[in-house]
């Protein structure tokens, strides 16, 4: 795993969309594993600014989102479906249909799951895949004790989850219990792994995630399993990591980022 701190938030959603965009100029036709939530919206921000600007062409590119509510309709401005259409697919040259989200309204949902991991493997996997860390220490919606070789499936969500995500809803009573997720296995299977965190309230759980041990009660642990992960935080999110001088470290002197520093 590596650790790159920015100076802010900004810096760091910015950092994190050149990385995409380089992704998607050496292959045209990448499949993007995506997430949602607040900290993403700076990331797709500049990545519709790169496609006007430099003509970033999103023509072949395929995606999969991390999760989507169960019950809410692709037109309810709380779904994921809505919210990634507002926040990129509709401001860049994607193909809709090469954008795919888990049904949260089918009406066999284990099926949905089922047939959601299928269409990954069909479209070769994903090359990179983007990720948020929820205050429970979740990646998508893996909440406390997922199994860390989990696949896509429904899941409940932990109070946690529901008290960060009800201001959205306009309270805790109008947000939605459960939610269709990636596994842990699913995110672990990506070829590569960014996970973007800003923000002092999320330097508590990136420290236990980052630091900490392995463990399904902090799903984004497992990411210190994976053989290429990289954890962007700004300086809010970094203040509770005991080795910022060494991940500061390597971000100045590692070949591998010089075109990012
Ligand atoms: C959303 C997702 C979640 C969020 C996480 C952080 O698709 O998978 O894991 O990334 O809850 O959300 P924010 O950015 O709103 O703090």
């Amino acid at each position: 795993m590596e650790l790159i701190i920015q100076r802010d938030k900004n810096a760091a959603a910015l950092l994190v969309a050149r990385i995409v965009a380089n992704e998607i100029r050496a292959q045209p036709r990448a499949v993007l594993g995506l997430a949602t939530g607040s900290t993403m919206e700076a990331v797709y921000a500049h990545l519709v600014r790169l496609h006007q600007e430099t003509k970033l062409d999103f023509s072949g590119v395929r995606t999969f989102n991390l999760d989507e509510y169960v019950g809410l309709t692709p037109d309810d401005p709380n779904s994921y479906r809505y919210f990634m259409n507002q926040h990129l697919f509709q401001k860049v040259n994607l193909n809709l249909a090469n954008t795919h989200l888990p049904n949260g309204r089918a009406a066999d949902l284990g099926a949905e799951c089922r047939h959601y991991e299928q269409l990954i493997e069909q479209a070769g996997g994903i090359d990179l895949q983007l990720l948020g860390i929820g205050k429970s220490g979740h990646i998508g919606f893996n909440e406390p004790l997922s199994a860390l070789k989990s696949r896509t499936r429904e899941k409940a969500l932990t109070p946690t989850t529901i008290q960060q995500n009800a201001p959205f809803f306009g309270g805790e009573a109008n947000m939605p219990r459960r939610a269709i997720t990636m596994g842990v296995g699913t995110i672990l299977d990506a070829r590569r792994c960014i996970l973007l965190a800003t923000g002092e309230a999320k330097a508590d759980i990136i420290a236990q995630a980052v630091e900490g041990p392995i463990t399904s009660m902090v799903t984004a642990s497992a990411l210190q399993l994976h053989a290429k992960a990289t954890v962007i935080v700004d300086e809010a999110a970094a203040a509770k990591l005991k080795e910022r001088e060494y991940y500061r470290w390597i971000f100045a002197n590692e070949p591998e980022w010089q075109e990012y520093r």
